[in-house]
């Protein structure tokens, strides 16, 4: 297969992860005969810095006119400590989503054997959990009208959501709760919101179409709670966007690093693969930064055009590194590795080559 791969990198730690997914893709590749293209594009800070736009026209180009989008991270802090700013990195990849009608973002939650001690989390708690978060991720609060007075006394965030918005991805949610475990769990705030009402309603509508699916509700402070009491209780998690946002960097204390997980941004245009971590500013450059998300994020691009085998591969070679304890400071503190020791590594146990790795 040839595919085409828009290469957003983006700030902080970005480059140096997606460089390392590129790395394992390029091992992919060659095993399996395929052919992938990487066309660079800036986003982000970099971009502010360059074109004075956190999303140039450019990179919006290169990005619809490529089959995949491998993003890296965005953010830096100059930006966030300047709150009066109007431009800001973010911005780029939120008008990305929009451009591209990624309504979707699939963020997969999975325990490693080898990691379970590692959690602050108890073992007992965490192992065995297995869920998928949906998050709704063209809507909502972050794309409702804006507003801050002129006297600086008074802003106003909006949200908004329509039974379009909510049943095109909670259609996506009930049918991979079909192939998974046949549970999926509402999470809203019903009990404050109109717009959490309105999810409800819908989605309990829609879920008599999906009549194998035992559907539950709960409110979002609830699940924040439930999430690290009793984990192992969720399969698909359907949530609307802040609430998602929230609840997956929570989860990831769960796999015991923000630094495993990855994320499928999908919807009308050009699919997005990205970490759910951000942009590490204090790692930048430092070759620490933990590239298993970013890669993990490259094996849900090759499922995305059913390259199951491959994006296998990848998930193999993964856990072998971890096994190993071939990883980063965030999951191995006394004798880690470098970021491109595990994309090496990595690269080269794909290849069926574990030893040149040893060698080298
Ligand atoms: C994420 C990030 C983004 C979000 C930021 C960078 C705008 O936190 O992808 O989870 O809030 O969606
Ligand atoms: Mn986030």
């Amino acid at each position: 297969m040839e595919l085409k791969i828009a290469l957003l990198s983006g700030d902080g730690i970005g480059p140096e992860v997606t460089q390392q997914a590129v790395k394992v893709l390029d091992a992919i590749a060659e095993k399996h005969g395929h052919t992938f293209t990487f066309t660079k594009a800036d986003v982000g800070a970099i971009a502010i810095e360059k074109t004075g736009n956190p999303l140039p026209n450019e990179t919006l180009e290169i990005c619809k006119n490529s089959d995949a989008i491998l993003f890296g991270a965005i953010g830096d802090p100059k930006y966030d400590n300047n709150p009066d700013n109007a431009i800001r990195p973010e911005q780029g990849l939120l008008k990305l989503r929009k451009n591209l009608g990624l309504f979707a973002n699939i963020r997969p939650l999975t325990t490693y054997p080898t990691l379970i001690h590692k959690s602050n989390l108890k073992k007992d708690v965490i192992k065995g959990t297995d869920f998928v978060i949906y998050r709704e991720l063209t809507s909502g609060i972050y794309f409702g009208e804006h507003t801050s007075s002129s006297d600086g006394k008074t802003a106003s965030d909006s949200c908004t959501y329509t039974t379009e918005q909510i049943d095109r991805i909670s259609h996506l949610a009930f049918k991979a709760a079909q192939v998974r475990r046949k549970k999926l769990t509402l999470v809203d705030k019903a009990n404050a919101l109109e717009t959490s009402r309105l999810w409800r309603k819908r989605v309990t509508e829609i879920g008599q179409q999906y009549p194998d699916i035992k559907l539950e509700y709960l409110f979002v402070d609830n699940a924040a709670m439930q999430l690290i009491l009793k984990p192992t209780q969720f399969d698909v998690i359907l949530t609307e966007n802040l609430f998602g946002d929230i609840l997956s960097d929570e989860a990831s204390v769960i796999a015991g690093s923000i630094g495993l997980l990855a994320s499928a941004s999908i919807g009308e245009k050009t699919a997005l693969f990205e970490p759910i971590h951000g942009s590490y500013p204090d790692a930048k450059g430092k070759n620490i930064a933990n590239p298993l998300a970013s890669v993990l994020s490259a094996a849900m691009l090759l499922d995305y055009f059913s390259l199951h085998d491959e994006a296998e591969d990848i998930r193999i070679a993964v856990e072998k590194s971890i096994e190993l304890n071939i990883s980063t400071p965030d999951l191995n503190s006394t004798n880690h590795f470098s970021t491109t020791n595990v994309g090496n590594f990595l690269s080269d146990f794909i290849l069926d080559d574990e030893n040149t790795f040893y060698n080298k």
